[in-house]
């Protein structure tokens, strides 16, 4: 990767920092973000999308990896935020985040959920269905609030890594169906509400897409229907929000378009349809998680037991795992690794690199080829930025790793490890069961 270099040591550096001093200083497993490329990863999407069209605005969806420090840095690169639970949404108003940029989505938020949103204004509610869009409406007039909102509009396509899919008839949990005309009933019914101000539509087609193809099948499906709106209802629809799902390349295979380019061919995109179908060009809205933090994420391990079975297998475990990252376990996802402290690929052989959760599907990587591995090692495995932490969990008992942002040289936490201390301190022994009670 292009932000990382072999130093004389032949350690793996990444952002100018050893990665196996990183590993010693903050103990392992431990993830490492490089500040520069989550930023150059901003500028990409901010350039392309943003630049040149006022009106855009790329939000970044911090359900991909979320804490205060990533949303500082978010907020620097001028880009909104994406939250989908109060959650999230706390933590980026604990961080300062300017609320007018704070986008919230969700199939299911709570009326608590909700109540905060409003309370601190917040810049947009994506509206998923009837039950919230009626609830929002009753709740903003009790708090005598107007918030802006688009509702999420299921376009029909489905994107799959590497080609899209029209379902026509949608099932999904997600936003109201385009085929059958719920869609714009709740339009035209959103527009008659005195509480919410309808400011745009969104649509969102999966995620780590490489096809721009599924991208532009979404666009016509969309703009279709917003020349449509604009016919029976008179609304001209300012903001169109097209999602995220901007792919990245985990492993060699994997060769995902500039985002600049795609970028391009977006705007290219709506452009031609806003003339061809005498329409406003919208201004478009992108939601990109995974291409934002993904490649710039490694998770540093410590090599433990080594278990040969001749002509079978042999497993490398690791001190850490689906705990830390289910990807594997959960999608079949695939990654790569280098070895921290053996960074040059010599004396390669086959391994698979497993996690220490007591169950067989804990793996993180099937087969890859790595230098010569004894116990005590730093394996990282790259490109772990993206739903690795964010979907972390306590499986086993097992303390969250630390995450550390590595920047010219210099780390800093972000995160702190967990202790064993954090992993009991909202468990409660009842009274009767105490032996003083016996
Ligand atoms: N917008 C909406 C409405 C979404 O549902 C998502 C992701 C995004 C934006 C951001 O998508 P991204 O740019 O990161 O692809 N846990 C899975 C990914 C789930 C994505 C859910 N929605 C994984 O680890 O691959």
């Amino acid at each position: 990767q292009k932000n990382m270099r072999i130093n004389s040591k032949g350690h793996l550096e990444i952002a100018g920092c050893d990665t196996v001093k990183i590993a010693k200083q903050y103990g392992t497993p431990l993830y490492v973000i490089d500040e520069e490329l989550l930023r150059e990863n901003c500028r990409s999407f901010y350039n392309g999308f943003k630049k040149n069209y006022p009106g855009n605005e790329v939000i970044y969806a911090s359900k991909a990896f979320m804490t205060t420090a990533i949303c500082k840095i978010i907020e620097e690169e001028n880009l909104g935020l994406d939250v989908v639970s109060g959650g999230e949404l706390y933590t980026a108003l604990k961080a300062d985040f300017p609320v007018q940029n704070i986008y919230f989505h969700g199939n299911n938020k709570s009326i608590d959920e909700l109540t905060m949103a409003l309370e601190y204004n917040i810049g947009c509610i994506i509206v998923d269905n009837w039950f919230e869009l009626n609830m929002l409406n009753e709740l903003a007039l009790k708090m005598g609030k107007k918030p802006n909102i688009y509702l999420r509009i299921s376009p029909g396509v489905e994107a799959h890594t590497h080609e899209y899919i029209k379902t026509g008839q949608i099932d999904s949990k997600f936003g109201f169906p385009l085929f059958n005309g719920d869609a714009l009933d709740a339009i035209k019914y959103a527009l008659t509400l005195d509480n919410v101000n309808l400011t745009g539509l969104h649509c969102h087609i999966g995620s780590q897409i490489f096809s721009y193809d599924s991208y532009k099948a979404e666009i016509d499906i969309m703009m279709n229907f917003l020349k449509k709106v604009k016919d029976t209802t008179g609304w001209e629809v300012e903001n169109l929000d097209l999602g995220g799902g901007f792919g990245i390349a985990y492993v060699e295979e994997d060769d995902p378009q500039p985002i600049e380019l795609i970028a391009s061919e977006i705007m290219k995109t709506v452009e031609e349809f806003s003339k061809e179908l005498n329409i406003k060009r919208p201004n478009i809205i992108v939601e990109p998680g995974r291409s934002i933090i993904g490649n710039a994420g490694t998770t540093l391990y410590t090599v433990g037991a080594i278990k040969n079975i001749p002509g079978v297998r042999k497993y490398v475990s690791v001190d850490g795992g689906m705990a830390d990252n289910i990807r594997t376990a959960l999608y079949g996802a695939k990654y790569n690794a280098i070895v921290a402290n053996k960074a040059r690929k010599i004396n390669l052989e086959k391994v698979s690199i497993a996690g220490k959760c007591c169950e067989s599907g804990d793996m993180l990587i099937w087969d890859i080829d790595l230098p010569q591995l004894e116990s005590g090692d730093i394996i990282a495995v790259t490109c772990t930025g993206a739903y690795n932490y964010s979907m972390a969990s306590n499986y086993n008992r097992l303390p969250r790793p630390a995450a550390v942002l590595l920047n010219n040289g210099e780390s800093d936490l972000i995160v702190a490890r967990e202790t064993y201390d954090d992993l009991i301190k909202n468990d409660v022994i009842p009274e009767r069961l105490l032996s003083e009670n016996k």
